[in-house]
C-alpha cells in the first residue's frame, strides 16, 4: 500500500497512485533528531497519554503516511541504534552502541528544510528518507542516552545522528507493551485516533492514512488537527 521510491512508476499503476508515500525496508539507515513531548501528551496518532511514559518518536511525514492525524506508521515499533553524529566536525563515533525501541505516536510535519523534509523528490539534508524524532528527554530514556564528548566538542547535544533502524514487534520489544494504559487510542477522539498495540502491516491492524481518506493533500502542512501542535526540528 506504500510507494517505494525506486518503484514510483510501478506504484503509479497500482493502488499507490493517490498518495506520495514511500514503502521503506524493514531495516535500514535513517536519521534521528529529538523533540520535547510533554508527559501525558496525546500526539497525532491519538495514542493514550500514558504512552509518553515509554519511548516514543515522531516519524517524518512521508514515512508516517499522512499529513494530518494518524497514518500507517502509527503504533509501529522500531529499534533505533545510534551510529554517528551528522552535523559535528569531525563526526563523533561513540565507543558504546546505544539503542532504544520506540513506538511511533506522532507526526513530524513536512517542512521545506529541516530533517522531516524528505519527499518522493529527495531525502533530507543527510541523505535519508526517514527521520525519527525521538521524544526526549523522557522518563523512560536515560538523560545520558546520547553519547557525547564534551571535552573535545565543547557541547553535549549533537542534534542529528545517523542511525540504523529495525522494525520490531511491539509486543515483544517495546517497554510499554505490558502496560494496558499505554496501549490503544484515546476513546474521546473517536475516529480521529488510531494507535494499534502491535500493527503487523495487515489492513486489519494497521492504521490507514487519515489525510488520504479525507482528501486532505498529502503535501500540506498540518493545519486542522484536533490535537494541539508542538514543534519538531
Ligand atoms: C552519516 O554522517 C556522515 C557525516 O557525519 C556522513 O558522511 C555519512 O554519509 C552519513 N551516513 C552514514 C550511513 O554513515
Ligand atoms: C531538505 O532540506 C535540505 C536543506 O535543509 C535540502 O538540502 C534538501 O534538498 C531538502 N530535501 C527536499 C526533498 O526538499
Ligand atoms: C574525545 O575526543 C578525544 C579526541 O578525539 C579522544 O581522545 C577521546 O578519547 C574522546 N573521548 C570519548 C569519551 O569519546
Ligand atoms: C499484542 O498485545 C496486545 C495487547 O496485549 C494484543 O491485543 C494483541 O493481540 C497482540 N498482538 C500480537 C500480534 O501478538
Ligand atoms: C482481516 O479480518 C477479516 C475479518 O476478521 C479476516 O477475514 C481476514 O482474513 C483478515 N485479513 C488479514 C490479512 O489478516
Ligand atoms: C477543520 O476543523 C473544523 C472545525 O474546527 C471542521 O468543521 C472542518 O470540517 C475541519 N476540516 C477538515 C478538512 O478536517
Amino acid at each position: 500500500m506504500l510507494c517505494l521510491i525506486a518503484f514510483t512508476l510501478l506504484c503509479a499503476a497500482a493502488a499507490c497512485a493517490s498518495s506520495e508515500w514511500i514503502e521503506y525496508p524493514s531495516d535500514g539507515i535513517a536519521t534521528m533528531t529529538h523533540y520535547t513531548l510533554p508527559s501525558g501528551y496525546v500526539a497525532s496518532c491519538g495514542c493514550t497519554g500514558a504512552s509518553t511514559g515509554y519511548p516514543t518518536a515522531a516519524l517524518n511525514q512521508m514515512a508516517f503516511g499522512s499529513s494530518t492525524n494518524f497514518g500507517p506508521a502509527c503504533g509501529r515499533c522500531f529499534r533505533l541504534t545510534l551510529l554517528n553524529t551528522f552535523l559535528s566536525d569531525p563526526p563523533f563515533y561513540p565507543e558504546v552502541t546505544k539503542s532504544v525501541v520506540i513506538k511511533v505516536t506522532d507526526l513530524c510535519p513536512l517542512s521545506t528544510t529541516g530533517w522531516c523534509n524528505a519527499t518522493t523528490k529527495g531525502p533530507n539534508a543527510a541523505g535519508s528518507y526517514l527521520n525519527f524524532d525521538l521524544a526526549w528527554p523522557s522518563s523512560s530514556i536515560p538523560d545520558n542516552f546520547f553519547p557525547s564528548n564534551q571535552s573535545f566538542y565543547g557541547y553535549t547535544d549533537f542534534g542529528v545522528w545517523n542511525i540504523s533502524y529495525q522494525s520490531v514487534s511491539c509486543n515483544s520489544s517495546w517497554a510499554g507493551a505490558k502496560d494496558r494504559a499505554a496501549l490503544g487510542s484515546v476513546p474521546a477522539l473517536e475516529m480521529s485516533a488510531c494507535c494499534p498495540a502491535d500493527p503487523t502491516g495487515s489492513a486489519n491492524d494497521t492504521c490507514p492514512s487519515y489525510s488520504a481518506d479525507n482528501a486532505i493533500p498529502y503535501v500540506s502542512t498540518r493545519s486542522n488537527i484536533s490535537i494541539a501542535t508542538i514543534s519538531h526540528k
